[in-house]
Protein backbone atom coordinates (compact mmCIF):
# COMPACT_ATOMS: atom_id res chain seq x y z
CA UNK A 1 0.00 0.00 0.00
CA UNK A 2 1.33 3.54 -1.30
CA UNK A 3 1.80 5.98 2.06
CA UNK A 4 2.08 9.80 1.02
CA UNK A 5 3.75 11.61 3.80
CA UNK A 6 1.41 15.01 4.11
CA UNK A 7 3.46 16.35 7.60
CA UNK A 8 4.01 19.73 7.84
CA UNK A 9 1.72 20.89 5.16
CA UNK A 10 -1.71 23.06 5.19
CA UNK A 11 -4.27 21.65 2.85
CA UNK A 12 -7.68 23.78 2.44
CA UNK A 13 -10.31 21.15 1.11
CA UNK A 14 -13.51 23.19 0.24
CA UNK A 15 -17.34 21.25 0.66
CA UNK A 16 -15.43 19.06 3.80
CA UNK A 17 -18.45 18.00 5.40
CA UNK A 18 -19.74 16.52 1.89
CA UNK A 19 -18.97 12.74 1.57
CA UNK A 20 -15.99 13.07 -1.32
CA UNK A 21 -14.53 15.76 0.57
CA UNK A 22 -14.77 14.46 4.26
CA UNK A 23 -13.22 11.44 3.00
CA UNK A 24 -10.53 13.05 1.63
CA UNK A 25 -10.33 15.28 4.82
CA UNK A 26 -9.71 12.64 6.68
CA UNK A 27 -6.98 10.73 4.33
CA UNK A 28 -4.73 13.58 4.53
CA UNK A 29 -4.92 13.93 8.47
CA UNK A 30 -3.93 10.60 8.89
CA UNK A 31 -1.22 11.42 6.41
CA UNK A 32 -0.17 14.28 8.65
CA UNK A 33 -1.24 17.31 7.23
CA UNK A 34 -2.81 20.24 9.03
CA UNK A 35 -6.64 20.63 6.89
CA UNK A 36 -8.94 23.29 7.27
CA UNK A 37 -12.70 21.96 5.89
CA UNK A 38 -14.76 24.62 4.22
CA UNK A 39 -18.32 24.67 3.27
CA UNK A 40 -21.51 27.01 3.97
CA UNK A 41 -22.55 24.63 6.94
CA UNK A 42 -20.47 23.23 9.63
CA UNK A 43 -21.32 19.32 10.69
CA UNK A 44 -20.07 18.83 14.42
CA UNK A 45 -20.43 14.77 13.35
CA UNK A 46 -17.84 15.25 10.69
CA UNK A 47 -16.01 17.42 12.11
CA UNK A 48 -15.99 14.70 15.24
CA UNK A 49 -15.10 12.17 13.26
CA UNK A 50 -11.97 14.14 11.61
CA UNK A 51 -10.33 14.76 14.68
CA UNK A 52 -10.75 11.06 15.31
CA UNK A 53 -7.60 11.20 12.97
CA UNK A 54 -6.11 14.34 13.88
CA UNK A 55 -6.36 17.71 16.00
CA UNK A 56 -5.06 19.95 13.31
CA UNK A 57 -8.43 20.10 11.53
CA UNK A 58 -10.65 23.22 11.29
CA UNK A 59 -14.12 24.19 10.08
CA UNK A 60 -14.04 27.57 8.15
CA UNK A 61 -17.68 28.62 7.06
CA UNK A 62 -17.03 29.77 3.40
CA UNK A 63 -19.16 29.89 0.65
CA UNK A 64 -16.93 29.69 -2.36
CA UNK A 65 -19.42 31.63 -4.98
CA UNK A 66 -18.27 34.65 -2.63
CA UNK A 67 -14.73 36.62 -3.27
CA UNK A 68 -14.42 37.75 0.53
CA UNK A 69 -15.60 34.27 1.97
CA UNK A 70 -12.74 32.94 -0.05
CA UNK A 71 -10.47 35.75 1.24
CA UNK A 72 -11.36 34.95 4.68
CA UNK A 73 -10.65 31.00 4.36
CA UNK A 74 -7.51 31.95 3.32
CA UNK A 75 -6.48 34.67 6.22
CA UNK A 76 -7.97 32.45 8.72
CA UNK A 77 -5.76 29.36 7.41
CA UNK A 78 -2.31 31.49 7.12
CA UNK A 79 -3.54 33.04 10.91
CA UNK A 80 -3.64 29.27 12.18
CA UNK A 81 -1.28 27.09 9.67
CA UNK A 82 0.86 29.38 8.38
CA UNK A 83 0.62 28.76 4.84
CA UNK A 84 -1.75 27.10 2.35
CA UNK A 85 0.21 24.39 0.58
CA UNK A 86 -2.81 22.26 -1.19
CA UNK A 87 -6.31 23.43 -2.71
CA UNK A 88 -8.40 20.84 -3.00
CA UNK A 89 -11.81 22.82 -4.78
CA UNK A 90 -14.00 19.91 -4.25
CA UNK A 91 -17.38 22.11 -3.38
CA UNK A 92 -19.85 21.77 -6.49
CA UNK A 93 -23.73 21.34 -6.46
CA UNK A 94 -25.92 19.80 -9.45
CA UNK A 95 -29.51 20.10 -9.29
CA UNK A 96 -32.10 17.18 -8.29
CA UNK A 97 -35.85 17.27 -8.96
CA UNK A 98 -37.51 19.75 -9.93
CA UNK A 99 -34.27 21.33 -11.27
CA UNK A 100 -33.42 18.91 -13.77
CA UNK A 101 -34.93 19.35 -16.79
CA UNK A 102 -34.51 19.68 -20.40
CA UNK A 103 -32.06 22.32 -21.99
CA UNK A 104 -34.99 24.51 -23.68
CA UNK A 105 -36.98 24.55 -20.22
CA UNK A 106 -33.71 24.41 -17.88
CA UNK A 107 -34.17 28.07 -15.22
CA UNK A 108 -32.03 30.65 -15.84
CA UNK A 109 -32.00 30.99 -11.94
CA UNK A 110 -30.59 27.90 -11.28
CA UNK A 111 -28.37 27.98 -14.25
CA UNK A 112 -26.82 30.84 -12.80
CA UNK A 113 -26.23 29.41 -9.36
CA UNK A 114 -24.44 26.21 -10.82
CA UNK A 115 -21.94 28.04 -12.80
CA UNK A 116 -21.18 31.05 -9.52
CA UNK A 117 -20.22 27.63 -7.42
CA UNK A 118 -18.90 25.27 -9.09
CA UNK A 119 -16.68 27.53 -12.03
CA UNK A 120 -16.48 30.98 -10.26
CA UNK A 121 -16.40 29.76 -6.48
CA UNK A 122 -13.10 27.10 -8.47
CA UNK A 123 -11.78 30.37 -9.91
CA UNK A 124 -12.20 33.05 -7.42
CA UNK A 125 -10.68 30.57 -4.26
CA UNK A 126 -8.05 29.34 -6.97
CA UNK A 127 -6.96 32.86 -7.80
CA UNK A 128 -6.60 33.87 -3.87
CA UNK A 129 -4.76 30.57 -2.98
CA UNK A 130 -2.16 31.08 -5.94
CA UNK A 131 -1.44 34.91 -4.98
CA UNK A 132 -0.69 33.97 -1.25
CA UNK A 133 1.15 30.73 -2.93
CA UNK A 134 3.32 33.09 -5.04
CA UNK A 135 4.00 35.58 -2.55
CA UNK A 136 5.17 32.49 0.21
CA UNK A 137 7.85 31.33 -3.06
CA UNK A 138 7.14 27.70 -2.23
CA UNK A 139 5.09 26.38 -4.99
CA UNK A 140 2.01 24.23 -4.41
CA UNK A 141 -0.68 21.98 -5.67
CA UNK A 142 -4.49 22.55 -6.57
CA UNK A 143 -5.96 19.76 -7.08
CA UNK A 144 -9.77 20.57 -9.01
CA UNK A 145 -12.56 18.27 -8.81
CA UNK A 146 -14.57 17.86 -11.72
CA UNK A 147 -16.98 15.04 -13.15
CA UNK A 148 -17.22 12.59 -16.12
CA UNK A 149 -19.93 14.41 -16.99
CA UNK A 150 -17.31 17.44 -18.05
CA UNK A 151 -16.69 15.06 -20.77
CA UNK A 152 -19.41 13.15 -21.45
CA UNK A 153 -22.50 15.39 -21.48
CA UNK A 154 -25.64 13.79 -19.47
CA UNK A 155 -29.23 14.74 -19.87
CA UNK A 156 -31.62 17.20 -17.98
CA UNK A 157 -28.22 18.20 -16.47
CA UNK A 158 -27.01 20.93 -18.71
CA UNK A 159 -25.92 23.35 -15.77
CA UNK A 160 -23.62 20.80 -14.36
CA UNK A 161 -21.77 19.53 -17.83
CA UNK A 162 -21.21 22.81 -18.40
CA UNK A 163 -19.89 24.19 -15.27
CA UNK A 164 -17.75 20.77 -14.79
CA UNK A 165 -16.31 21.27 -18.49
CA UNK A 166 -15.42 24.58 -17.94
CA UNK A 167 -13.61 23.19 -14.58
CA UNK A 168 -11.51 20.94 -16.79
CA UNK A 169 -10.50 23.45 -18.76
CA UNK A 170 -10.07 26.22 -16.27
CA UNK A 171 -7.39 23.65 -14.33
CA UNK A 172 -5.80 23.27 -17.78
CA UNK A 173 -5.63 27.27 -18.14
CA UNK A 174 -4.43 27.49 -14.30
CA UNK A 175 -1.87 24.35 -15.07
CA UNK A 176 -0.19 26.44 -17.73
CA UNK A 177 -0.17 29.33 -16.25
CA UNK A 178 0.92 28.89 -12.83
CA UNK A 179 3.66 26.30 -13.88
CA UNK A 180 6.24 29.31 -13.71
CA UNK A 181 5.74 29.34 -9.69
CA UNK A 182 6.12 25.72 -9.01
CA UNK A 183 2.29 25.48 -8.34
CA UNK A 184 1.31 22.42 -9.83
CA UNK A 185 -2.73 21.95 -11.30
CA UNK A 186 -4.64 19.10 -11.75
CA UNK A 187 -7.85 17.63 -12.34
CA UNK A 188 -9.72 14.69 -11.02
CA UNK A 189 -13.22 13.65 -12.43
CA UNK A 190 -15.05 11.20 -10.68
CA UNK A 191 -17.72 8.65 -12.27
CA UNK A 192 -20.62 7.83 -10.31
CA UNK A 193 -20.10 7.21 -6.44
CA UNK A 194 -21.39 6.02 -3.68
CA UNK A 195 -22.42 8.87 -0.94
CA UNK A 196 -25.47 10.02 0.91
CA UNK A 197 -26.84 11.49 -2.10
CA UNK A 198 -26.45 9.07 -4.48
CA UNK A 199 -27.50 6.52 -2.42
CA UNK A 200 -31.15 8.35 -1.53
CA UNK A 201 -31.18 9.33 -5.00
CA UNK A 202 -30.55 6.00 -6.57
CA UNK A 203 -28.84 3.44 -5.37
CA UNK A 204 -30.99 2.33 -2.31
CA UNK A 205 -33.33 1.51 -5.10
CA UNK A 206 -32.27 -2.03 -7.63
CA UNK A 207 -33.82 -0.81 -10.71
CA UNK A 208 -32.74 2.62 -10.70
CA UNK A 209 -29.03 0.87 -9.79
CA UNK A 210 -29.25 -1.44 -12.29
CA UNK A 211 -29.91 1.30 -15.03
CA UNK A 212 -27.26 3.21 -13.80
CA UNK A 213 -25.12 0.79 -13.93
CA UNK A 214 -25.45 -0.49 -16.99
CA UNK A 215 -23.26 2.62 -17.90
CA UNK A 216 -20.71 1.40 -15.90
CA UNK A 217 -17.83 -1.20 -17.51
CA UNK A 218 -17.26 -2.54 -13.80
CA UNK A 219 -20.58 -2.52 -12.61
CA UNK A 220 -20.15 -0.92 -9.11
CA UNK A 221 -20.36 2.36 -8.15
CA UNK A 222 -17.11 4.21 -6.61
CA UNK A 223 -15.94 4.31 -3.36
CA UNK A 224 -15.45 7.95 -1.77
CA UNK A 225 -11.99 6.91 -0.63
CA UNK A 226 -11.30 5.94 -4.15
CA UNK A 227 -11.45 9.07 -4.79
CA UNK A 228 -9.79 10.22 -1.87
CA UNK A 229 -6.47 8.34 -2.78
CA UNK A 230 -6.49 9.80 -5.89
CA UNK A 231 -6.37 13.37 -4.65
CA UNK A 232 -3.59 12.40 -2.45
CA UNK A 233 -1.67 11.09 -5.30
CA UNK A 234 -2.03 14.59 -7.59
CA UNK A 235 -1.22 16.60 -4.09
CA UNK A 236 1.20 14.75 -2.98
CA UNK A 237 5.13 15.43 -4.10
CA UNK A 238 4.70 11.51 -5.47
CA UNK A 239 3.30 13.69 -8.60
CA UNK A 240 5.71 16.27 -8.88
CA UNK A 241 6.20 16.31 -12.74
CA UNK A 242 2.24 15.80 -13.22
CA UNK A 243 0.27 19.36 -13.99
CA UNK A 244 -2.64 19.81 -16.44
CA UNK A 245 -3.48 16.30 -15.89
CA UNK A 246 -7.09 14.49 -15.84
CA UNK A 247 -6.94 11.31 -13.76
CA UNK A 248 -11.11 9.90 -14.27
CA UNK A 249 -11.92 7.38 -11.75
CA UNK A 250 -15.41 5.83 -13.00
CA UNK A 251 -14.97 2.24 -13.48
CA UNK A 252 -14.81 2.84 -16.96
CA UNK A 253 -18.14 5.21 -17.96
CA UNK A 254 -16.39 7.59 -20.25
CA UNK A 255 -14.79 4.65 -22.56
CA UNK A 256 -18.05 4.32 -24.24
CA UNK A 257 -21.12 1.88 -24.34
CA UNK A 258 -20.52 -0.87 -22.78
CA UNK A 259 -23.39 -2.94 -25.03
CA UNK A 260 -22.71 -5.18 -27.51
CA UNK A 261 -22.98 -3.86 -31.04
N1 LIG B 1 -20.89 11.86 -5.76
C1 LIG B 1 -20.70 11.67 -7.06
O1 LIG B 1 -21.15 10.65 -7.62
C2 LIG B 1 -19.90 12.66 -7.86
C3 LIG B 1 -19.66 12.38 -9.21
C4 LIG B 1 -18.94 13.26 -9.98
C5 LIG B 1 -18.46 14.43 -9.43
N2 LIG B 1 -18.69 14.71 -8.11
C6 LIG B 1 -18.16 15.97 -7.58
O2 LIG B 1 -17.44 15.73 -6.38
C7 LIG B 1 -17.57 16.86 -5.51
C8 LIG B 1 -18.05 16.39 -4.15
O3 LIG B 1 -19.26 15.67 -4.33
P1 LIG B 1 -20.03 14.90 -3.16
O4 LIG B 1 -20.71 13.77 -3.78
O5 LIG B 1 -19.15 14.68 -1.98
O6 LIG B 1 -21.15 15.99 -2.85
P2 LIG B 1 -21.80 16.48 -1.50
O7 LIG B 1 -21.87 15.36 -0.51
O8 LIG B 1 -23.03 17.21 -1.88
O9 LIG B 1 -20.71 17.53 -1.00
C9 LIG B 1 -20.55 18.77 -1.62
C10 LIG B 1 -20.22 19.76 -0.55
O10 LIG B 1 -20.04 21.05 -1.16
C11 LIG B 1 -20.55 22.03 -0.29
N3 LIG B 1 -20.94 23.21 -1.03
C12 LIG B 1 -21.93 23.35 -1.94
N4 LIG B 1 -21.99 24.62 -2.37
C13 LIG B 1 -21.02 25.28 -1.72
C14 LIG B 1 -20.58 26.63 -1.74
N5 LIG B 1 -21.19 27.57 -2.48
N6 LIG B 1 -19.55 26.98 -0.94
C15 LIG B 1 -18.95 26.07 -0.17
N7 LIG B 1 -19.31 24.78 -0.10
C16 LIG B 1 -20.34 24.41 -0.88
C17 LIG B 1 -21.76 21.36 0.37
O11 LIG B 1 -21.97 21.83 1.68
P3 LIG B 1 -22.88 23.10 2.04
O12 LIG B 1 -24.12 23.00 1.17
O13 LIG B 1 -23.12 22.98 3.48
O14 LIG B 1 -22.03 24.28 1.70
C18 LIG B 1 -21.32 19.89 0.47
O15 LIG B 1 -20.79 19.59 1.73
C19 LIG B 1 -18.51 17.83 -6.21
O16 LIG B 1 -17.78 18.82 -6.89
C20 LIG B 1 -19.25 16.94 -7.20
O17 LIG B 1 -19.74 17.65 -8.32
C21 LIG B 1 -19.41 13.86 -7.33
Amino acid sequence: MIRYDFTGKTVIITGGMGDIGKATARKVLEAGANVVVAGRHEKPEVMEWLRQASENVMFVCCDISKWEDDENLVSETIRRFGAVDILVNNAGINGQQPERKPFHEYRHEFWNEVISIDVNGTFYLSQIVSRAMIEAGKGGSIVNISSVMGINPARLQCAFTVAKAGVNMLSRVMALELAPYNIRVNNLCPGSILTEKTYSKFYSDPVKTEKLLSHVPMKRPGKTEEIAVGVMFLASEESGYTTGANLVIDGGWQCGFTRDW
